[in-house]
């Protein structure tokens, strides 16, 4: 759910008349000399917490899986059996069609886009022998990090709006008809970072189904909120894999997730799921890279959570957290900017952020005031390629990893800044 963006355009002129009341309240809250975080999606300490058996598992002793394999040692590449099976459920895909890897998901999106730069994905030239550019679509507002991967590889990024069902298909569907350039797009399926939007099944069909120019176009369904729910209704992702498979492209859905945000964060294990031509390519060039993931991670993971209903469980615990923090950021945007015309922001039913649009040409002064008054937030641009918003807009919140009494002191500070970035700029 968002308020319209237009809304944010039209700030009040009554705005300027109280700007010499807005220095003055912004004086008094740097006086209040505050030292607080809303940068990163991190779960908090007693998100963490809830984790904590996590640390005393397999136990002394107990080390083999449900196969029987002792996993102290080396192989099985693919991942462990039984917690393959709990995600798989999780995740909406056939077991042998899901990876499970190492500690985080980002990896698993950085080496398949390396793996199919140095060897192509499975009936393609490698991206990198090819002439000219080679292009992914970046849905925008979006994730910093995987706009990085591309930076950081020299993949070209052309921007596509978000809209609240996800990408613009109609944009993304003429660029990848007419463009070979065009290889990938990044995708947050289920409550986006930062928007926290959902792909609908409209979309999704249409993303999976689409012409390309590229007959190596690939989708990287990025799943990480996949079960991050922030109310009691367990919005379902759309099940791309499978609408691929129907639609006659079924080696176009790369997807991932991992449990970063579900036990630790850097600390828990990843998945790749994908048709089993993609699964037999990336375990081929995997087997290069490693003899196997830590399974000794996996075998925990698997008997914490147990089965599928174990991982819901767990992360209803999360939620009864999280809810709180995100109606605060919500309640304290729309009772200080109420319908003043100077921002429109998210207000998600799950994910980890809240994504404000601000008066254009003022987000980065926003972030600035904030900064002044020590409230570290996001760098403006962050949620665009190159770090480059080019309206000034945008700013994600993140709302998960200070105590709820700061995240309320935050978000009024927020407020003030917002309400005198736009008064100096009326
Ligand atoms: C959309 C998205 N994907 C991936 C990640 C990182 O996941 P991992 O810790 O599994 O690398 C994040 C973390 O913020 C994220 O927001």
């Amino acid at each position: 759910m968002s308020t319209s963006p237009e809304q944010a355009t039209v700030v009040d002129p009554e705005l300027a008349t109280r700007l010499p009341e807005l220095r003055e309240q912004y004086a008094a809250l740097q006086a209040r000399g505050l030292s607080l975080d809303l940068t990163r999606g991190k779960p908090s300490a007693e998100q963490l917490d809830l984790s904590e058996p996590l640390l005393s598992l397999p136990g002394e002793g107990n080390h083999t899986s449900a196969a029987g394999t002792d996993v102290r040692n080396y192989g099985g590449l693919t991942g462990l059996p039984e917690l393959r099976e709990i995600f798989a459920e999780l995740l909406g895909v056939p077991v042998e069609q899901l990876l499970a890897q190492d500690n985080a998901s980002l990896r698993l999106m950085y080496d398949c886009v390396v793996q199919a730069m140095l060897f192509g994905v499975p009936g393609g030239e490698p991206w990198s022998a090819t002439d000219g550019p080679i292009t992914f679509l970046c849905p925008v507002p979006g994730y910093d990090r995987h706009f990085a991967i591309c930076e950081e590889l020299g993949i070209r990024m052309v921007t596509v709006p978000m809209t609240p069902d996800g990408p613009d298909a109609e944009a993304v569907a003429e660029l990848v008809a007419e463009d070979p350039s065009v290889k990938g797009i990044w995708c947050v399926p289920t409550y986006a970072n930062p928007d926290g939007s959902v792909v609908s099944e409209a979309v999704a069909r249409r993303l999976v189904s689409m012409p390309t120019a590229a007959p190596d176009f690939r989708i990287f369904w990025d799943n990480a909120y996949a079960v991050h729910h922030l109310t009691e209704h367990e919005t379902k992702s759309a099940n791309a894999i499978d609408l691929a498979d129907e639609a006659g492209n079924p080696d176009r859905v790369l997807m991932f997730a991992s449990t970063s945000k579900v036990t630790f964060a850097g600390a828990g294990v990843s998945f790749l799921a994908s048709s089993p031509a993609n699964i037999a390519w990336f375990s081929e060039h995997l087997s290069f890279r490693s003899i196997g993931p830590d399974k000794v991670n996996q075998l925990r993971h698997a008997l914490f959570f147990g089965d599928a209903a174990g991982v819901r469980a767990h992360m209803a615990k999360h939620r009864a957290i999280l809810a709180p923090k995100f109606a605060a950021v919500t309640r304290i945007l729309a009772e200080r900017l109420g319908d003043l015309g100077v921002a429109t922001w998210t207000d998600p039913d799950g994910g980890y952020f809240v994504s404000v649009d601000v008066v254009p040409g003022t987000a980065s002064r926003v972030v600035e005031l904030a900064g002044e008054a020590g409230i570290k937030l996001t760098p403006a641009g962050a949620t665009f390629p190159y770090g480059e918003d080019p309206r000034n807009a945008n700013i994600r919140l993140a709302p998960s990893m200070p105590p709820l009494d700061e995240v309320e002191v935050a978000m009024d500070a927020v407020a003030t800044c917002i309400l005198l970035a736009a008064a100096e700029s009326a």
